[in-house]
């Protein structure tokens, strides 16, 4: 059966100690109230990478990044690679949220290669999907979130793509305090099933865990949880609160 996940992604936030603290205040958080069923993957800035993997370890929870570079290794100034994440003990990583494709550039043909990458080096990729606000008002939200899923992951096999976690997060929905209803996440949550049945088998696609992101709250978190193919969320400002985000993780039936 696919996991339930929810995951935090701080994005560019935090100091050192305010890193420290945050995770300090989770793994406590979490021990109180437990997760239940639930895999609890922080993603921290890079520099915060080895604190959290230590915390960690004596805790309940997972670590990634929240991106790495297109290339192996080599003379690329500034770039962290898949296997010095993996070499450290990281074990996911966000890959082709909307802020990397929209401020970096980032196409699916080069989030394809991070995903080969990825699963080159044993680390979870998390892959994000989603359309932006013109594109769902033209009625498109689904022919964009196919071609991003075909380019970036279809070339997989099916044993590579049970290894990859979803997440769809409508552009539109990420930081405007603007949610999907329960009603438009399920919608497009199980099309994308619907790809991973077409292209593999139902079987296969059972077992893919798709994520919803985007506003995603303590308050809003149970009812788009509830929906049969929303199997947790990928977590941005809410993840910035420790009781906040424990309450999401808390939030399933
Ligand atoms: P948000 O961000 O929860 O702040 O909307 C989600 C994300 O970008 O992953």
């Amino acid at each position: 059966m696919r996991k339930k996940i929810v995951a935090g992604n701080w994005k560019m936030n935090k100091t050192f100690q305010e890193a420290d603290d945050l995770l300090f205040e989770i793994a406590d958080e979490l021990n109180d109230k437990g997760r239940g069923e639930v895999d609890v993957i922080i993603c921290p800035p890079f520099p915060y990478l080895e604190m959290a993997y230590d915390i960690a370890s004596d805790n309940d929870f997972l670590v990634g990044a929240q991106n790495f570079s297109q290339w192996e290794s080599g003379a690329f100034t500034g770039e962290i690679s898949a296997s010095m994440l993996h070499s450290m003990g990281i074990t996911h990583s966000i890959l082709g949220h909307s802020e990397r494709r929209t401020y970096f550039g980032e196409t699916d043909k080069v989030i394809a290669k991070k995903v080969d990458l990825a699963l080159q080096h044993n680390v979870v990729p998390i892959y994000c999907c989603g359309e932006v606000l013109a594109e769902r008002e033209a009625g498109r939200h689904f022919d964009v979130v196919r071609q991003q899923v075909d380019e970036a992951l279809f070339h997989l096999g099916k044993e590579a793509i049970q290894m990859v976690i979803v997440a769809y997060e409508p552009v539109w929905a990420i930081g405007t305090g603007v949610t999907a209803s329960s009603e438009q996440a399920q919608e497009m949550h199980a099309f994308i099933r619907g790809l991973f049945t077409q292209k593999y088998g139902a079987e296969v696609s059972a077992e893919i865990s798709i994520l919803y992101g985007g506003s995603c709250n303590a308050k809003n978190a149970a009812e788009l949880f509830s929906n049969p193919d929303v199997d947790g969320g990928l977590i941005g400002g809410a993840s910035l609160k420790a009781a906040d985000f424990v309450a999401i993780v808390n939030s399933f039936e």
